[in-house]
């Protein structure tokens, strides 16, 4: 029986600018994608009898139809007319609903692997148009890139080369934040917000790629940013403690990644990351030293 073994990396969201709300319910923005070491692990196995199986070691984990790894195995199945199934087995490391993207990232892990398992030779441009039917931030992790810019919803990609790696110290508050939820307090205080305002809306993450670049991670630490802030900690008010918190130490800076309510800090070294982090383990149980992958 074939089997393959795929890593699925978690993302961070150095950059987020809210641009407008779309016709079709999600919003514009800019993003700079970085790919961080946080990673779950996946093993593909074929199914003879032909069913779609999704196994995970985390109980909060859908096992059914509402994965994104099972209905990227089931758009696949169905439109191939495929007899055979397949075992999907998750090794959870990626906190869930964390604004790490932990499901998108599975489902595009899952994607390339069955495109591999099920000899199905799509191109990368099918890949993506599957990519993009699974959610936004499934078409960044197809591109096997550290960096990355998103536009539209996220899901139209400009790779960025970038020499640099940085360290970080993630911390994950227990209570998870749905996106839907998030984007939807957004919209509903939208109306004339600067933040919606089509200004400024490629300067900034293009000075934070130029800081990246120039290997300026101070620059760049003052340059995180992320217009869901406020949203986020409407939805959840308790974690603007921890922001503070965070904000406070001696760091090169600290945002929310994606929709939150994942928050973390750009450290210099990895020596300060582990100062950090277990300065913060003391309270808070999910904490990671990570570094861009
Ligand atoms: O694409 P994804 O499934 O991750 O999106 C989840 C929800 O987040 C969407 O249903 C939408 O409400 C919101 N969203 C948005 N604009 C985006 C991305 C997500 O409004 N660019």
């Amino acid at each position: 029986m074939r089997s393959i073994l795929l890593k699925s990396p978690a993302k961070l969201n150095l950059y987020l600018k809210v641009i407008n709300k779309r016709k079709d319910g999600f919003h514009n923005l800019v993003t700079l994608f970085e790919r961080i070491d946080l990673c779950d692990d996946i093993r593909l196995t074929d199914n003879i009898g032909g069913r779609i199986r999704v196994f995970c070691n985390h109980p909060r984990v859908p096992t059914g139809p509402r994965n994104l790894v099972y209905k990227v195995a089931a758009m696949l199945k169905s439109d191939f007319a495929l007899s055979r199934g397949v075992d999907i087995r998750i090794n959870k490391r990626i906190p869930v609903a964390a604004g790490l993207a932990g499901g998108s990232s599975n489902a595009a892990a899952v994607l390339l692997g069955l495109n591999r398992l099920w000899r199905l030779a799509l191109s990368h441009t099918q890949l993506l148009t599957y990519a993009k039917k699974v959610g936004s931030d499934v078409p960044f992790f197809l591109y096997g890139s550290s960096w990355a810019v998103g536009t539209d919803r996220g899901d139209r990609i400009r790779k960025v080369n970038l020499p640099i790696k940085l360290w970080h110290v993630l911390v994950v508050p227990k209570a998870p934040v749905y996106t839907a939820k998030v984007f939807g307090a957004l919209s509903l205080k939208a109306e004339g917000a600067p933040n919606l305002k089509l200004t400024k809306k490629w300067s900034d993450v293009n000075i934070l790629i130029r800081a990246l670049r120039n290997n300026d991670i101070f620059k760049a630490g003052r340059l995180l940013s992320n217009d869901l802030e406020s949203a986020i900690l409407d939805v959840s008010p308790n974690i603007v403690h921890l922001r503070d918190k965070l904000r406070n130490y001696n760091t090169l800076g600290a945002a929310f990644s994606g929709s939150g309510p994942s928050i973390y800090s750009l450290v210099k070294t990895k020596k300060e990351a582990k100062k950090l982090s277990s300065d913060l383990k003391r309270n808070y149980s999910q904490v990671f030293v990570v570094r861009t992958l």
